[in-house]
């Protein structure tokens, strides 16, 4: 966002764009809402978007296009080889990362999964600054292991490290010398670490990552999904970086890394995926995958109305209004949560703003998924939908126990353009009433476990009549109010 000053003295995130299609929303009353919280088996991924006020689940995918996005679909070029728009993608592609080749898929899970399937064998390790939920099941799938090396900042809710996703570069070293370099087909940066809060990394420490790895001649490969909101955290909290333009951070970066993928459900603000390959080798090895996993090398599983949105979004990446709303956003609700002694995690990432369930349900045993149950607990006070990121988003040990998470996070995204200052006061306010009653708040216990990915569509019940009593209250204290 520009450099606008209000003459209050207040400083609110101000919108540089303005709002030209809409949605109606509706708000069900709070008994409806106990109750379909419980037909979703209390799983916000179950719930119907027509049941849902504030669908702060995520940003993949949901972010609002722009008029010039909408307006370059019409222009997508249609067939199944060698389509315009392709060329359109991958040209965009090469003038972003300086890479000569580019694969297409159809989403950023697709690209983690033909990556994993080319590079790992079996008793492999890829390290990485955190994992992503989708990146180490394929990586485990494979019987590979995941290896996190973030810096002990990035696993504390709050303190004042600008860059809680950075590695730890000693460990990262340590970690070599003891597996070898020949059991390690590539290293992992994740930009906007999203399972911690969507931290940022430095440049700098992008460029001791890739000292490392070329020292020891190990592959580096950037998880760019959420490069725009890391770009603007380097922007605003790299010194070196200040005055520089976005273009610039996108090159220093892009020239570390061999191969640079992404959800185009974020980074692009559409739909879709990719693959930018640096050497000719590395595309050899992947591009049989794409045929038979995603589709034909010129659209591997995208629509091509959503590629050429994609062409336009990357573009958008590079403007400094677009890719500041969602961090000023975010900032603006974790500040305010904390003025109001709401536990948050601190500084603000990118994403969403995350709000530290361990704290908040205190009482409430990480056995019993603390950051699942206020999940829960919001959608009833609220109508907000927010995204466990916690216990349940991990998979369990080899030996069926469970795989405690560091961090026990309720996410609450904050899709691009989505929302209005308005919305968002509200969403803090329910969260603020939900704290002042987080007493009422109980567990959940599992009742449908799946074994891979069981956040997305297990199914679990109240430990006890805690959401009864929730409602109870509400009443109470909001009388007729929805
Ligand atoms: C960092 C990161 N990597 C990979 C993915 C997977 O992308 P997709 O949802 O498009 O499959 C995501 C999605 O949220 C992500 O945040």
């Amino acid at each position: 966002m520009a450099n606008v000053k209000f003459h209050s003295g207040r400083q609110l995130p101000l919108e540089m764009h303005k709002v030209r299609i809409v949605q109606k929303l509706f708000l069900p009353p709070v008994e409806a809402r106990l109750r379909l919280m419980n037909e979703a088996g209390n799983n916000t991924f179950l719930l119907q978007n027509k049941d849902v006020f504030m669908d702060m689940l995520t940003d993949s995918g949901v972010n609002a296009m722009s008029d010039l996005q909408q307006s370059a679909m019409l222009r997508a070029d249609d067939a199944y080889a060698g389509s315009e728009t392709y060329n359109r993608l991958a040209a965009k592609v090469r003038e972003l990362f300086h890479m000569d080749y580019f694969l297409p898929a159809h989403q950023g899970r697709a690209a983690e999964n033909v990556l994993a399937t080319a590079y790992l064998k079996p008793g492999d390790v890829v390290p990485m600054n955190f994992h992503f939920t989708t990146t180490k099941a394929h990586i485990t799938r494979l019987g590979g292991a995941v290896e996190e090396l973030i810096v002990k900042e990035g696993l504390e809710a709050v303190n004042d490290c600008p860059f809680k996703g950075n590695f730890d570069i000693p460990r990262l070293e340590a970690l070599i010398g003891k597996v070898g370099a020949e059991k390690i087909p590539f290293v992992r940066v994740e930009a906007g670490t999203n399972l911690v809060g969507g931290q940022p990394l430095s440049l700098q420490n992008m460029r001791e990552v890739a000292a490392v790895c070329n020292r020891h001649g190990i592959k580096l490969v950037l998880d760019a999904s959420l490069l725009q909101d890391n770009l603007w955290f380097i922007k605003q909290r790299e010194p070196e970086c200040r005055d520089w333009p976005i273009r610039r951070i996108v090159d220093e970066v892009a020239k570390l890394f061999d191969i640079i993928y992404f959800s185009a459900r974020k980074l692009g603000f559409a739909r879709g995926g990719g693959i930018a390959i640096r050497d000719k080798a590395d595309e050899v090895r992947m591009k049989e995958l794409i045929p038979l996993y995603e589709g034909f090398l010129t659209y591997g599983g995208m629509s091509v109305r959503e590629m050429e949105a994609i062409v336009v979004g990357l573009d958008e990446t590079l403007d400094e209004d677009v890719i500041s709303q969602g961090p000023q956003f975010i900032e603006y609700m974790a500040g305010e949560l904390h003025r109001r002694g709401v536990p948050v995690v601190l500084p603000a990432g990118g994403l969403g703003c995350h709000i530290n369930a361990t704290a908040f349900l205190d009482h409430i045993p990480q056995s019993q998924y603390p950051a699942g149950a206020l999940a829960a607990a919001l959608y009833i006070a609220g109508g907000i939908r927010g995204m466990e990121r916690g216990t349940l988003s991990e998979q369990r040990n080899e030996d069926g126990s469970e795989r405690f998470a560091e961090l026990e996070l309720l996410r609450l995204a904050m899709p691009r353009r989505v929302y209005t200052l308005s919305q968002v006061e509200y969403a803090i306010d329910r969260v603020q009433w939900l704290y002042e009653n987080r007493r009422l708040v109980g567990g959940l216990t599992f009742v449908e476990e799946p074994s891979v990915l069981r956040f997305f569509f297990g199914r679990l019940a109240p430990v006890g009549d805690w959401q009864e009593k929730l409602v109870a209250k509400f009443r109470a204290d909001f009388g007729d109010s929805l």
